[in-house]
């Protein structure tokens, strides 16, 4: 471990209790996660209310662990996702990142939750800007253009349904449990037959950049109904597999065709950008990996990707911002207005032209 100052990063946003510490020269001091997915799987999805007081509970685990493995006296900061998120277990974090940040008289960065996604593929580098983006998460379909730290112009967004949480609907069309995501990946990569099923994908003969993701999903759910209905109320395990690999390949020709419009527009043209960044849950998917892989390789892009433990919600990413934040003296809040930190809107960190 180097002797740099230490940041402690805090994530509860979601069913994720997550603490890291990282030194300002980038070394990962320590890391511990608890997934609550075991716990919302038995309702198919996150329950905010029992998500918040498990965060609760094992966010004192956490903290006791942290004070056995590392001289929080040497801690200079602490980043905790402040927002968008589930406002109780927001709370869990915040208030623990307060309390802590008050005993040892330090400051408390406030951290939106996407920009944390942002950073997630340089964890352990520099950051490279400036950079096209490409977030997909449970609640987000975002590509923006990342000129510098805090400079966002976003370029399209989600107007129905999330690309994560499109996967996690078709998942439970299709019996599996929560998070869908990863078992439709899984399930995709036991398919025989290619070419059974075809979905279009949406909104793509559109110039918009935005995302669409309704009339997918309306299309997987009348296929499994008529599948169904003509075999007595069941799928076999060949078309479960045959729809999860088409849906999964309509989910990756929308990001791709999307990006394509981003990549053609001015805004992408006068940046002199040359890395993109996929980011955010469904970042862990390899097959829409490969597709945005050769799109950057037809455009000259280097493609960065998060290592899949900091794909999805971690607190390291969150602490690795809080490092950026910390050398431009971005805190947002300070131990002395102990009252600052709120939730506040996601399209804050736009810019509005
Ligand atoms: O970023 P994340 O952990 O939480 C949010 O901020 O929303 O993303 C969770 C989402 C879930 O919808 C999950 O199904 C999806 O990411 N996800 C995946 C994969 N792993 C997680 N989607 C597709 N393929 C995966 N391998
Ligand atoms: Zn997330």
């Amino acid at each position: 471990m180097d002797n740099k100052n230490l940041i402690l990063g805090i994530e509860t946003s979601c069913d994720e209790t997550s603490i890291a510490v990282i030194s300002e020269g980038l070394d990962i001091v320590y890391e511990k996660t608890f997934s609550q997915i075991e716990i919302h799987k038995l309702y198919g999805g996150v329950v905010p209310e029992i998500a918040s007081r498990d965060h609760l509970a094992k966010m004192q685990i956490l903290i006791e662990d942290l004070k056995q493995n590392v001289d929080i006296k040497r801690l200079k900061a602490i980043a905790v996702t402040s927002h968008p998120g589930l406002i109780g277990s927001l709370l869990v974090g915040i208030m623990a990142a307060k309390g802590l940040a008050y005993g040892l008289k330090i400051p408390v960065i406030s951290v939106n939750h996407l920009e944390g996604h942002f950073v997630s593929p340089f964890v352990t580098q520099e950051i490279k800007f400036p950079f096209l983006m490409l977030l997909v998460s449970g609640g987000h379909s975002q590509i923006i253009i990342a000129k510098s730290l805090g400079d966002y112009h976003l370029l399209g967004t989600t107007i129905d349904d999330a690309t994560g949480e499109c996967f996690d609907k078709i998942a439970r069309m299709l019996n599996l449990p929560y998070p869908g995501g990863p078992q439709i990946e899984k399930l995709a990569l036991q398919v025989k037959n290619f070419n059974n099923f075809h979905f279009k994908p949406c909104l793509i003969d559109n110039e918009t950049i935005n995302f669409s993701f309704s009339g997918l999903k309306t299309q997987v759910l009348y296929k499994t109904e008529e599948l169904k209905k003509a075999q007595n109320g069941l799928l076999t395990d060949e078309q479960k597999a045959e729809i999860a690999f088409a849906a999964q390949k309509a989910i990756a020709n929308t990001l791709v065709s999307k990006l394509k419009i981003a990549i053609k527009s001015s805004e992408f043209c006068k940046s002199e950008i040359k890395n993109l960044i996929i980011c955010g849950g469904v970042a862990a998917n390899q097959f829409i990996k490969n597709e945005i892989q050769q799109l950057c390789s037809k455009n000259n892009l280097q493609l960065h990707t998060p290592s899949l433990k900091y794909a999805t919600d971690n607190a390291t990413m969150i602490a690795r911002l809080g490092v950026e934040k910390m050398k431009s003296q971005k805190f947002e809040f300070n131990v002395d207005d102990i009252a600052a930190i709120q939730p506040i809107a996601t399209n804050k960190i736009f810019n509005k032209n």
